[in-house]
């Protein structure tokens, strides 16, 4: 039997997640959103490109979370995107009830599933899905660091015209303009980047790529990316399904690890079959474990106002 994969939202990120799920031939998909006949148009139109592509798995689109039933994953996309000069916080309490209102039936359907975050802002969406599933800690992920350390490993490999392959890079911290890219921990095929560029070359990408997001936000205009975010849940998804224990970049529920506690935070994991398997605790120098402390008190500060919602 195919495994199942909800995707909530039928916006640009979803139907992208959709379309990458079907072309990998990971699982069947149903599309779930809460307009009228965009998901089943979207998923029609997916199933139909299956003769084509070559793959064989159902999708399908609905209103209501009746064919979501026993899913393995639901990747959560729907929310409000991010304006031009918004931040990701201003989009907070909007979400949250799309949020809190969509994990509801999720959890429902799909008791036993894998909770990937997708919507913004992630780490308290994270949280928020966390609270409202009350799934254990190792089912609920958040979905940030693969798509910032994406990010930071394209503009390291356009730098250096070296192939994205080679570059390893870790982003740590919450998804914001605090999170926290490891220039110590990143490289070119084993080589530090500390060897390969200056100082303010480093520099002048490690800003990049905390503003990676809005630099998409601001060319857009009507919306954020979609491309790159949704390649980076489908990759997270693929390693829970094939149980491949990739280690990722992914907002966990941190229950003292760097000394944070009861908060998602981006942070190395491991993901396989039972979802976060393990939490890396790197030994980080005073000056990163400063930098990710500022990064998970922004993260705090959002989590609190959600908690009063509550
Ligand atoms: C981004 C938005 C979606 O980073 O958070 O592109």
């Amino acid at each position: 039997m195919r495994q199942k994969i909800t995707v909530v939202g039928a916006g640009n990120v979803g139907a992208n997640v959709a379309l990458r799920i079907a072309d990998k031939e990971l699982a069947d998909v149903v599309l779930v959103d809460v307009v009228e006949g965009v998901p089943q148009g979207k998923g029609l139109d997916l199933l139909q490109s299956g003769p084509v592509q070559g793959y064989d798995v159902t999708v399908v689109g609905a209103n209501d979370y009746e064919l979501t039933a026993n899913s393995d994953i639901t990747i959560m996309t729907a929310g409000f995107p991010r304006k031009p000069g918004m931040s990701r916080d201003d989009l907070l309490l909007a979400n949250y009830d799309v949020v809190r209102i969509a994990i509801e039936q999720v959890a429902r359907h799909s008791p036993n599933c894998i909770l990937i975050v997708v919507t913004n802002p992630l780490d308290a969406m994270a949280q928020a899905a966390y609270w409202v599933s009350k799934f254990p800690k190792n089912r609920v992920v958040g979905m940030a660091g693969v798509l910032d350390s994406a990010r930071f490993r394209t503009f390291i490999a356009q730098e250096l015209k070296v192939s994205v392959e080679n570059v390893t890079a870790v982003v740590m911290g919450g998804h914001g303009d605090t999170m926290v890219p490891l220039v110590r921990l990143s490289g070119v095929s084993g080589i530090p980047l500390t060897e390969l560029m200056d100082q303010a070359t480093i520099d002048r990408i490690v800003t990049r790529t905390r503003n990676g997001g809005a630099e998409i936000v601001k060319y857009l205009k009507t919306g954020s990316a979609y491309y790159a975010p949704s390649a980076a849940a489908v990759e997270m998804a693929e390693s829970i399904l094939k149980d491949k224990k990739k280690v990722l970049p992914c907002a966990a529920l941190l229950e003292g690890e760097y000394g944070i506690h009861g908060l998602f935070v981006g942070v190395p994991v491991k993901l396989g079959a039972g979802g976060i398997e393990q939490i890396y605790e790197i030994k980080l120098t005073s000056e990163e474990q400063a930098m990710l402390k500022k990064s998970a008190d922004s993260v705090a500060e959002l989590v609190a106002v959600l908690k009063q919602k509550q």
